[in-house]
């Protein structure tokens, strides 16, 4: 059995691993950022994690509009990271957890999720930039991932219920798996943006404040509202929010919510990150 050790819900906004690539860090304009970072970074490294599972959206870098799946599930041997057009960037590949990711995908099918099942793949900054939040920049990571794709990008996007139920199945697989391994389940995007149309450059910052309080304690509010209400309260990128809900649902009913951070604006978006651990 592996044993989950935490969930950390993180934003993945792209210019933040173009920042690191430009040495921008210690400006003025990110360092109250990447400072937030420091408590997550330290505690993943007691943590001390084997395999870190990634909820992620693709930003039409693995998947284009003309093919969306709702869920998507990696169970590639690695994963190269996607050159999104500033060039290709220096950090190595993700090696995956194939082993758990079968077992995963076996798991949804037996519950009547019906995922795409990726053998070959690159990842964008959905799991790259959290990746480098709570590892920083290591010449290899010291954890196996298992990705996971929602769509959040085109119409429709599933629902924050259906995602919830897909983190228990998630939940489920980490406990029923034959092998070992300490899992960290990171659930990533937001927090509020909108990226086009009248409401472009939309950041709500009470409702991001009241959401890193409300994901670990007062989570039915947010697994009970409509795709509508996220795009309404987070504006309609920062729809990614659902992702999280992943990660929640995989963690105890009562968690301990052990740092949190907020900033704003990073790039467009309002940023920040929760590490959560159940009680027992
Ligand atoms: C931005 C944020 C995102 O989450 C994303 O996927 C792309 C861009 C931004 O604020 O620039
Ligand atoms: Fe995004």
């Amino acid at each position: 059995m592996a044993k989950i050790i935490g969930g950390v819900g993180t934003s993945h906004v792209p210019s933040i691993g173009v920042a690191l690539d430009k040495g921008m860090a210690d400006t003025p304009d990110w360092k109250p950022f990447f400072d937030g970072y420091i408590p997550g970074k330290e505690w993943m490294k007691q943590a001390k994690p084997d395999i870190a599972v990634v909820i992620f959206n693709d930003h039409g870098n693995s998947f284009f509009l003309d093919r969306v799946p709702t869920f998507a599930v990696g169970v590639a041997e690695s994963y190269k990271p996607v050159d999104e057009g500033w060039g290709p960037r220096s950090i190595p590949e993700f090696a995956g957890a194939s082993d758990l990711s079968w077992h995963f995908v076996d798991k949804l099918v037996e519950q009547h999720f019906d995922p795409l099942v990726c053998r070959e793949i690159e990842v964008d900054h959905g799991l790259q930039v959290p990746m480098e939040l709570f590892f920083g920049r290591p010449d290899k990571w010291p954890v196996k991932v298992v990705p996971i794709w929602v769509n959040t990008i085109q119409y429709p996007i599933p629902t924050p219920l259906r995602c919830w139920e897909m983190g228990k199945v998630l939940r489920d697989a980490i406990e029923s798996f034959p092998g070992d391994g300490r899992v960290v389940i990171m659930g990533t995007g937001g927090l509020s943006h909108q990226l086009q149309g009248s409401r472009a450059g939309f950041i709500n910052r009470e409702a991001d404040e009241a959401w890193l309080d409300g994901i670990a304690n007062d989570y039915e509010k947010y697994r009970n509202m409509s795709r509508e209400d996220y795009v309404e309260q987070f504006g309609s990128e920062g729809a990614e929010l659902i992702m999280w809900l992943v990660m929640r649902a995989a963690m105890d009913p009562k968690v301990d919510l052990k740092h949190k951070h907020y900033y704003a604006p990073a790039s467009l978006t309002g940023a920040g990150m929760v590490v959560l651990e159940n009680q027992t």
